[in-house]
C-alpha cells in the first residue's frame, strides 16, 4: 500500500556542510535540490499529499544570516518552481505563522497558494514558522472563540481547527539525518503514522531514498490499536 500523506523532517543540512568544511548556508541549497528531486518524485508515485518541514517556529532563534540565507533559498524555490508547479498541476499551501514571514518569501508564495489552488493532481504543503504545539493552542483558542461547550469537544472538532483540516491523513512522517525525534511537527497529526528514520542527511536524501522509505512502508502493518487477528477480520469483511 503506498502512503496518501507523507510528511519528512528534512535534517542534516549543517552537518552535510560542516563535514565538507563548507558554510552551513551550502548544507541548505543543497538541500533546496534534494526537495525539488522529492517533490518531483513525490509526484510521479502519485502521492496525495507531501508536507516539508521547511522552517520551525523555533529556527527564527537560528543566527540571523542563516535565516536570512534560507528566507532567500525560500523565495527562489518558490519563483523557479512556480512553472513546475502548475504544470504538474500541483496546490502549493502553507501551514504556521506565515505573516512572520519577511515580504520577500510572503509575495511568492501568497501568488503560488493563490494561482495553485485549483490543482488537483499533489498537495505540496510548506510548513513554514511551524510548531506543532502552537498550531493546537491556536486551534483551542479558536474553539473557545466560537463558544463550542465544553462537551460537544470532539477529537474531530479539534481537527477541524487544525491547519492540517483539508489534509488526508498522516500515513507516513520520515526524518533525515538519524535523529529520532519529532521536534514539535505534526504532533496530533502523528498519532498513528508510521514513522521511517535514516541516517542520510537531507542534501543525500533524493528520489532513491523516497522509494526506500515507501517500500519500508509498504511492508508495515498499521493496526491503529487492533490485533492483527481483528485486522484480518476487517479485511475479509
Ligand atoms: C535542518 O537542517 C533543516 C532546516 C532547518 C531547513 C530546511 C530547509 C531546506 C531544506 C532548504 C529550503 C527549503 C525549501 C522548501 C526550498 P539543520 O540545519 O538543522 O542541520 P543540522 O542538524 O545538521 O545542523
Amino acid at each position: 500500500m503506498q502512503p496518501r500523506h507523507v510528511a519528512i523532517i528534512m535534517d542534516g543540512n549543517g552537518r552535510w556542510a560542516n563535514t565538507r568544511g563548507l558554510p552551513r548556508v551550502e548544507g541548505h541549497r543543497k538541500g533546496a535540490e534534494s526537495v525539488r528531486d522529492v517533490v518531483r518524485a513525490a509526484r510521479q508515485v502519485g502521492i496525495e499529499c507531501l508536507t516539508l518541514y521547511a522552517f520551525s517556529s523555533q529556527n527564527w532563534q537560528r543566527p540571523l544570516d542563516e535565516v536570512e540565507a534560507l528566507m532567500q533559498l525560500l523565495r527562489e524555490y518558490l519563483l523557479e518552481e512556480r512553472q513546475e508547479i502548475m504544470e504538474n498541476d500541483i496546490r502549493l499551501i502553507a501551514i504556521g505563522h506565515i505573516e512572520r514571514l519577511p515580504a520577500i518569501v510572503r509575495e511568492p508564495l501568497d501568488a503560488l497558494i493563490r494561482d495553485s489552488s485549483q490543482n488537483k493532481s499533489m498537495t505540496l504543503c510548506l510548513a513554514l514558522s511551524y510548531g506543532a504545539r502552537e498550531a493546537l493552542v491556536d486551534a483551542a483558542r479558536a474553539a473557545i472563540r466560537s463558544r463550542i461547550p465544553p462537551e460537544a469537544l470532539t477529537e474531530s472538532t479539534i481537527s477541524s481547527y487544525l491547519p492540517t483540516r483539508d489534509l488526508p491523513p498522516l500515513d507516513l512522517l520520515i526524518r533525515t539525518s538519524g535523529e529520532q525525534r519529532i521536534s514539535n511537527f505534526l504532533l496530533w497529526e502523528a498519532a498513528y503514522a508510521e514513522l521511517y528514520f535514516t541516517d542520510t542527511l537531507w542534501p543525500d536524501f533524493r528520489r532513491g531514498e523516497l522509494y526506500t522509505a515507501l517500500e519500508a512502508y509498504a511492508g508495515r502493518e498499521r493496526r491503529f490499536g487492533l490485533t492483527s487477528e481483528q485486522l484480518r477480520a476487517k479485511a475479509n469483511e
